[in-house]
C-alpha cells in the first residue's frame, strides 16, 4: 500500500543550526501518528520541513508523489492540511471569513457543505460565525485554525501542538474532533505534541523525537505503558 506520507532521510537546518537530522517516518493512509518530544526538540522544524517552509534535504513522499521541489502552497493544494503552532489566523476576519479562505481551493460549489460539516464538528464556531478572531479565546482560534484546514478538503492533515496553551476541557473538545476526523472520515494525521498523555490517547502509533532526532518508534499502547516513556514523558 502506498503510504500517505513517507520521509526518508529528512535534515532540516536553519544556517548552521540542525534542528532534525535524518529523520524517517511513515503514515499509512487513514492512519493517526505521532510524535512526541520536549521543547526544542525539533518537531516543529519537521513539520515546516514536509511543508517546505525551512531548508531541508531528503525524501518526502506524499501518496507517492514527490514533494521536495515543491513550493508550500502546491503542497497543501495536492492534499496536504497544515496546522501550524500559533494558529496564524488573520486578527480582522470573522470566523466565517476565514474559514472561506481555507475553502478557495475547493470548488464554490461545495463550499455551503464544507461549511456546514465543520460547524457540525466545532458547533461553537456556528455561534462565533459573525465574530473577528481576535476576539475569540484561545480554544475557539484553535478550532478556527483546524476548521479552516479542513475547508480545503485535505486528505492528510499535519498538526503543530494542538493543545499548547489550552484549559484540559478545551483540550477534550479539540481531541475529541481530531478522534472524530480520524474514525469518522479515515483522514490521515501525523500530530506533533509535547502534550505526550493526549498525543498517546489519540494515535495508533508514535516517533519521539530527541534534539533532532528520532529515537524510538512504536504503538502507542507499548509506549505508554513503557516505564522510561512514563517517566520523561506523562510525569510518572
Ligand atoms: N527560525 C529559526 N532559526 C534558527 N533556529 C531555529 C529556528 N526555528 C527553530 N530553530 C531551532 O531549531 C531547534 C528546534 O526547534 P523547533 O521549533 O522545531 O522545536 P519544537 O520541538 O517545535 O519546540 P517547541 O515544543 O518549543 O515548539 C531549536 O534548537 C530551535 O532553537
Ligand atoms: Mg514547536
Amino acid at each position: 500500500m502506498t503510504a500517505a506520507l513517507r520521509i526518508d532521510n529528512v535534515t532540516v537546518s536553519y544556517g548552521a543550526i540542525c534542528a532534525v537530522r535524518d529523520a524517517a517516518l511513515t503514515v499509512a493512509p487513514g492512519e493517526a501518528v505521532a510524535v512526541i518530544g520536549s521543547n526544542g526538540a525539533g518537531k516543529s522544524s519537521l513539520l515546516r520541513g514536509v511543508m517546505n517552509l525551512a531548508s531541508r534535504t531528503g525524501r518526502i513522499t506524499f501518496q507517492g508523489q514527490q514533494l521536495e521541489s515543491l513550493r508550500p502552497h502546491v503542497i497543501r493544494r495536492a492534499g496536504i492540511g497544515y496546522v501550524p503552532e500559533g494558529r496564524e489566523l488573520f486578527p480582522n476576519l470573522t470566523v466565517q471569513e476565514e474559514l472561506t479562505l481555507g475553502a478557495r481551493m475547493i470548488p464554490r460549489a461545495d463550499r455551503p457543505q464544507m461549511l456546514e460539516q465543520v460547524f457540525g464538528l466545532f458547533p461553537r464556531l456556528r455561534e462565533r460565525a459573525k465574530q473577528v478572531t481576535r476576539t475569540l479565546s484561545g480554544g475557539e482560534q484553535q478550532m478556527v485554525a483546524i476548521a479552516r484546514v479542513l475547508m480545503g478538503k485535505p486528505t492528510l492533515l499535519l498538526l503543530d501542538e494542538p493543545s499548547l496553551g489550552l484549559a484540559p476541557v478545551i483540550q477534550d473538545v479539540v481531541f475529541a474532533a481530531l478522534d472524530q476526523l480520524r474514525t469518522a472520515e479515515r483522514l490521515s494525521m501525523l500530530l506533533v505534541e509535547q502534550n505526550a498523555y493526549r498525543a498517546l490517547a489519540l494515535c495508533s502509533r508514535a516517533y519521539v523525537l530527541e534534539t533532532g532526532t528520532i529515537t524510538r518508534e512504536d504503538s502507542c499502547e507499548t509506549l505508554r505503558n513503557d516505564p522510561a516513556i512514563r517517566s520523561a514523558y506523562l510525569g510518572h
